[in-house]
């Protein structure tokens, strides 16, 4: 049986997720999985580069380096699962996000890590730059994961949300009934703003278990000044990233409201999360919401969250047989697979795009 390689790092840019994996009859079957951590030096680089902060010279090696990480987690996932090159069908490589501006008169969703050197170390086809025909086509080009999420998650038992808690969180309305439509979009920030401000006041990259935050309380006029931010009320279709979502956002909300203790503040913008996920999902609710991304490692936010979402019941997508941290990468293998076959990728109802699309441009073997 095809399998199917799947290479994603999201706006956090913590570390690049592969997979490698066979896809039968609505189920993934997992062949290896492997994290590569960014190097510091090279995450601060893209950092600065994705707040506008980087010469033609800093993005051609920038796209070079992100394009040899990306092929060596490749050669990585593909050593552990010790599989032949031969045995895989093809690469799906997201790439690095280093802006993404869906809107206005010259949109664009702008994806670095060359693809050529992929395909050049693995000696395999490698598919990248999956969002630029949407947006081609006058989608946001995001969120590209529900279709996934559609043809691997959807029940005709329950009415179901897939939440991903990457740096921006998205949600997937996938409901029981056959002929109901399935949507989503980008609920808004989830751990871009909680690193951000973790980053800036402790030095530390993430606030590892919500430990920090839980020091703190929530500020109730704090929290009601952000979820007052016109991006949450925004009808879908709908995308977002850190160009909106940043520390100067938070710093220019801050100004309204001085003195409060730094913990504070942390543990008011993960109920921001959780209250703009609550607040932007449709009624009557879901019946389960199966959470995915980094965030489900943080209990205080899924606390907040389960606390937010009631009555419907939070899971972890490991209930639908694929762990939390895998979602995006095999969702970008599973795109692959759509590209190679020739089949759409994007849900046009999602992105707004004119229509459904073939995504993504082909690197031969
Ligand atoms: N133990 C932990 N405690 C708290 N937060 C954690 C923990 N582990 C991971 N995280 C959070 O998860 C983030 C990474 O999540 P993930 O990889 O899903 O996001 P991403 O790369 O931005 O993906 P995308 O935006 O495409 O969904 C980290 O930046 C951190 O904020
Ligand atoms: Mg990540």
């Amino acid at each position: 049986m095809a399998a199917w390689l799947g290479l994603m790092s999201g706006t956090s840019m913590d570390s690049v997720d592969a997979v490698l994996v066979s896809f039968r009859d609505g189920q993934v079957e997992m062949h290896g999985s492997h994290a590569q951590s960014y190097p510091t030096d090279l995450r601060q680089r893209l950092l600065l580069a994705s707040q506008n902060q980087a010469t033609p010279d800093d993005l051609g090696e920038l796209d070079t380096r992100v394009g040899q990480l990306f092929a060596s987690a490749a050669q990585a996932v593909i050593a552990k699962a010790g599989l032949a090159p031969e045995q895989i069908r093809a690469i799906g490589s997201h790439g690095q996000t280093l802006r993404h501006q869906p809107t206005g008169s010259a949109p664009f969703s702008l994806q670095i890590g060359n693809p050529a050197i992929i395909a050049e170390a693995c000696g395999i086809l490698t598919v990248a730059d999956f969002r630029r025909r949407d947006v081609a086509a006058g989608g946001q080009g995001a969120p590209l994961v529900p279709a996934f999420h559609q043809a691997f998650f959807g029940s005709r038992s329950e009415n179901r949300c897939i939440l991903n808690l990457g740096g921006i969180a998205n949600i997937t309305w996938l409901p029981a009934d056959a002929h109901a439509t399935v949507f989503g979009f980008d609920t808004g920030p989830a751990n871009a703003l909680l690193d951000a401000w973790c980053q800036h006041q402790t030095g530390r990259a993430y606030d590892a278990d919500g430990h920090w935050a839980a020091e703190g309380t929530v500020d109730e006029a704090l929290l009601e000044d952000m979820l007052s931010d016109a991006y949450f009320d925004r009808p879908a279709p709908k995308s977002t990233g850190k160009e909106r979502f940043n520390l100067d956002w938070l710093k220019t909300v801050l100004t309204r409201h001085p003195g409060l203790a730094p913990e504070d503040v942390q543990r008011t913008l993960l109920e921001l999360t959780a209250q703009s996920i609550a607040r932007q999902l449709p009624e009557p609710g879901a019946d389960t919401v199966y959470v995915c991304g980094g965030g489900t490692r943080n209990p205080l936010l899924m606390a907040a969250l389960a606390r937010a979402l009631a009555p419907a019941r939070l899971a972890s997508t490991e209930a639908l047989g694929l762990a939390p941290e895998w979602v995006e990468p095999v969702a970008f293998a599973w795109l692959a697979k759509q590209a190679v076959e020739g089949k759409p990728g994007n849900l046009p109802e999602v992105t707004g795009a004119r229509g459904p699309r073939i995504l993504g441009a082909l690197y031969p073997a």
